[in-house]
């Protein structure tokens, strides 16, 4: 497997998936979202940044929670996903929500005045993780927060396994690189904050099983996922015998569920 985050294709994969992501970020994986509010001390008027806003499905949630006196700025370095969050906070009427262009490699220094600062599913696609965690930290204002959220280890058992060996039957060598394998043990994380110059990052891990509804349910996590990359190099004949090798294997097992866990830091910053 290769080591190289160069290997995963961020944009094209991000680009070609916005769609779906959106979707999928509702239907399969919106607990995430919900987890990470819960952690956070959201009143009504506070100025929020979110990093990484891929489709919006934080920067919606946080909308919501600091309402119209307050503000949320979205940030990603994709129009893609841009356009998506744009569109989906118009239709909410939200017009306390800006959307911005902007790559978490290169965020130009911070003026310390947001409350709160969040980047969900997001930092292990930066090439110097804790240079961009100190970037965000610069535009944390004293006494707010920096919540990070990751994904833990064993992403999608027990079917993971079962797929790349498919992808690998088909195509060996396929590009199996996983940017969130950076970030799934929670001392990495915690040096990363360390090496960042954060102080007093509180560290907490959440484990949840995804429900599959059926065989086929699988799929649609793929195609809404960082996984689409796989699913494109493959191309249509090899994915769909991909795709029904893990049905047929999820059936045969009687596999209800898959695994998902979440790792989030909070660090507030000294007055
Ligand atoms: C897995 S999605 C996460 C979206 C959302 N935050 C969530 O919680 O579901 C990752 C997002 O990070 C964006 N992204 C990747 N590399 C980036 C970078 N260097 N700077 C800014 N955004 C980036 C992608 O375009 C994508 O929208």
């Amino acid at each position: 497997m290769s080591k190289d985050l160069e290997s995963f294709d961020t944009t094209t994969t991000y680009r070609t998936v916005s769609k779906d992501y959106a979707v999928a970020a509702e239907e399969f994986w919106g607990f995430i979202s919900d987890e990470t509010i819960a952690h956070l001390d959201l009143r009504a008027g506070l100025r929020v940044l979110d990093l990484c806003c891929g489709p919006g499905p934080m920067t919606l949630r946080l909308a919501e929670r600091v309402g119209s006196g307050g503000c949320v700025e979205a940030v990603d370095v994709l129009e893609e996903m841009r356009t998506l969050t744009r569109e989906r906070a118009a239709q909410r009427g939200f017009a306390h929500v800006i959307v911005r262009e902007g790559d978490i490699d290169a965020l130009p220094e911070g003026d310390a005045s947001f409350d709160i600062v969040n980047c969900s599913l997001g930092l292990y696609f930066a090439r110097d993780m804790a240079r961009s965690l100190a970037s965000f930290w610069s535009y944390v204002r004293p006494g707010g927060t920096l919540a990070v959220t990751t994904i833990g280890p064993r992403l999608f058992d027990p079917v993971r396994p079962v797929f790349f060996e498919a992808c690998e039957a088909e195509l060996p060598g396929v590009g199996t690189y996983l940017p969130w394998t950076r970030t799934d043990d929670p001392d990495v994380v915690l040096s990363l904050f360390e090496q960042a110059g954060i102080p007093g990052a509180v560290v907490s891990t959440d484990r949840r099983a995804i429900r599959l509804a059926s065989p086929q349910a699988w799929w649609p996590i793929v195609h809404g996922s960082g996984l689409r990359q796989l699913q494109e190099e493959l191309g249509e004949a090899a994915g769909d015998r991909v795709r029904r090798r893990c049905e047929a294997w999820i059936e045969q097992n009687g596999v209800t569920g898959i695994n998902v866990e979440t790792l989030r830091l909070i660090a507030t910053k000294p007055r």
